[in-house]
C-alpha cells in the first residue's frame, strides 16, 4: 500500500476527503456492489467506495443504467455497508428518483440513508438539479455531485464519447462545478472530460474533484471494479486500466472444475466424509 498520510485514520468521511485535497492527498474510490467484494476493497485501503448505478450494467447485464430501482440500489448498499469498516460509503440515486422533483429527491436519499446506512449519496448534473441537492443537503445528507458525461442522460448525448470539449460546454461544467460547491456539496466527479478542463475543475473549486476519464490534474480517481478487474472483457475505453485479467482466471478456474468433475477426480477421498 502507498503511502498515506491517513493511515490510521479508523473512518474516512466528507472531512478527511477534504484534508486530503487540501494537503495534495490524492482520493482513490472504485465501485463495489455486493458484501464479499466490499470487504476486500475496504481491506485494501480504499477511501471511498461507490455502490453505482453501474450495477445496473455490470450486475445486471443491463445496456444503460436507466433501468436499476432504488429499492435494488438499497439493497446493494446495505450488502457494501454490512461489509465495509473504514471507508466513505457513497450511492448512486438512480434515474428517476431524484429529476424534476426535489420533494422525491429527499425522499429517494432519505430511504438510502434509512435503509441501507450509507454515508452519502450521489446524484448527476448541475443546475438543473440544484433544487434538489440543496433539500437533500439541508437534511444533512451529504451530496457528491456527478459531471461531464453523466450516463443517465445517455438517450440525451447519444453515444459515450468525451464531453465539452467545445468552450461553450466546458465553460457549463466549470460554472456547474462551483454552483455544486457554492450549494455544498462535498465532492464531485467528472468522467471522460479532456485533461486541461479536468485540471481546471479542480483548480477553480475548493472541494474535491474525482475523475474517471478526467486526467492526472484531478485530485481523487474512480474505477467501475468489474473494469479495473478484468470481469467485463469487452469495454475497453482508454481511460480504464486493467490490474487483473479476471473473466480468463475464473473461465479458467471453473473449466478445471468442470474437468475435475466429469474425470470424476473431484470429489478425492480427503475431499469426502
Ligand atoms: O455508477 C458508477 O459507477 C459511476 C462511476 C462511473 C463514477 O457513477
Amino acid at each position: 500500500m502507498s503511502a498515506s498520510k491517513f493511515i490510521d485514520t479508523k473512518r474516512i468521511t466528507v472531512h478527511t476527503l477534504q484534508e486530503m485535497k487540501n494537503i495534495g492527498e490524492k482520493i482513490s474510490m472504485l465501485t463495489a456492489y455486493d458484501f464479499s467484494l466490499a470487504k476486500i476493497v475496504d481491506a485494501a485501503g480504499i477511501d471511498i467506495i461507490l455502490v453505482g448505478d453501474s450495477a445496473s450494467n455490470v450486475i445486471a447485464g443491463h445496456e444503460t443504467t436507466l433501468p436499476i430501482t432504488l429499492d435494488q440500489m438499497i439493497y446493494h448498499a446495505s450488502s457494501v455497508i454490512r461489509a465495509v469498516k473504514r471507508c466513505l460509503v457513497v450511492v448512486d440515486l438512480p434515474f428517476g428518483s431524484y429529476q424534476g422533483n426535489s420533494k422525491l429527491a429527499l425522499a429517494s436519499a432519505i430511504r438510502i440513508m434509512k435503509e441501507s446506512g450509507a454515508h452519502a449519496v450521489k446524484l448527476e448534473g448541475g443546475e438543473e438539479v440544484a433544487e434538489s441537492i440543496e433539500r437533500i443537503l439541508k437534511a444533512g445528507i451529504p451530496v457528491m455531485g456527478h459531471l461531464g458525461l453523466i450516463p443517465q442522460s445517455i438517450y440525451k448525448f447519444g453515444t459515450y464519447t468525451v464531453r465539452a470539449k467545445e468552450e461553450a460546454e466546458a465553460d457549463e461544467l466549470l460554472k456547474n462545478a462551483k454552483l455544486l460547491q457554492e450549494l455544498g456539496c462535498f465532492g464531485i466527479v467528472i468522467e471522460k472530460i479532456p485533461s486541461e478542463l479536468g485540471k481546471k475543475v479542480a483548480e477553480i473549486v475548493d472541494i474535491p474533484i474525482i475523475g474517471i476519464g478526467g486526467g492526472p490534474h484531478v485530485d481523487g480517481q474512480v474505477l467501475v471494479l468489474h473494469d479495473m478487474l478484468g470481469i467485463t472483457k469487452d469495454f475497453s475505453p482508454r481511460f480504464l486500466r486493467r490490474y487483473l485479467d479476471l473473466f480468463d482466471e475464473i473461465k479458467g478456474a471453473v473449466e478445471n472444475y468442470v474437468s475435475d468433475v466429469k474425470s470424476k477426480d473431484f470429489p478425492n477421498e480427503k475431499e469426502a466424509y
